[in-house]
């Protein structure tokens, strides 16, 4: 499994060891106004991080929990994994920050890591990011990553916005 370090940040793979900071994250209302919609009960978190340690055996990526390197507290999650979770759909990428670590750069920055090993290690050829029409903080993240608006698409019975960033965009930028 591979963990991931940026400037202010370490990337370690969904463990059961970040149980606490994960739920901390996933029970604020705020944080799922624009997911689930409601907050998680500790369950539901126990069973994501066991469906995620999954697909890091079967897949060889999705997602890390976010750790601030300097204290180890976990600030946020970051993913790579498939639209619809088909393998032979495009790559997705998304993110989420527990509340008070918005404002502070920390989800661009996982974005950026998480872009260049997607194009890097994962040899992805695009990559998409899915987002509530109304969710304007991560719209912002998709448009600083260099993200290009696509469109609206129906997804899970609900529209959401679609963002594109192609390969050459990612190679060119760099
Ligand atoms: C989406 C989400 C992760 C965005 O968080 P965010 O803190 O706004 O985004 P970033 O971490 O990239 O921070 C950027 C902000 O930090 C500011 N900032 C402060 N210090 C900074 C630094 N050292 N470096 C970079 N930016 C910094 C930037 O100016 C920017 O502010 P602005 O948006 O007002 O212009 C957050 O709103 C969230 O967790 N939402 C709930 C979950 C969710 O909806 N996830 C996305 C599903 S599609």
């Amino acid at each position: 499994m591979t963990v991931l370090t940026s400037s202010r940040l370490r990337y370690e793979p969904f463990a059961d060891a970040h149980f606490d900071g994960l739920h901390a994250m996933n029970r604020d209302p705020d944080v799922m106004r624009y997911l689930l919609g409601r907050p998680e009960t500790p369950d539901e978190t126990r069973a994501m991080i066991a469906r995620v340690r999954t697909r890091w055996a079967e897949w060889g990526y999705s997602w890390w929990a976010l750790l601030d390197r300097d204290s180890g507290e976990v600030v946020g999650a970051g993913g790579i994994q498939h639209l619809r979770l088909d393998r032979a759909a495009p790559h997705e990428i998304g993110w989420r920050l527990r509340r008070e670590h918005w404002g502070k750069g920390y989800a661009t920055e996982a974005a950026v890591t998480m872009a260049d090993h997607a194009f890097a290690v994962l040899d992805a050829p695009r990559l998409c990011a899915i987002r509530h029409p109304d969710n304007t903080a991560s719209q912002r993240v998709m448009e600083r990553l260099g993200m290009r608006y696509v469109g609206l698409e129906p997804c899970d019975g609900m529209e959401v916005a679609l963002h594109v960033l192609p390969r050459a965009a990612w190679l060119a930028r760099a």
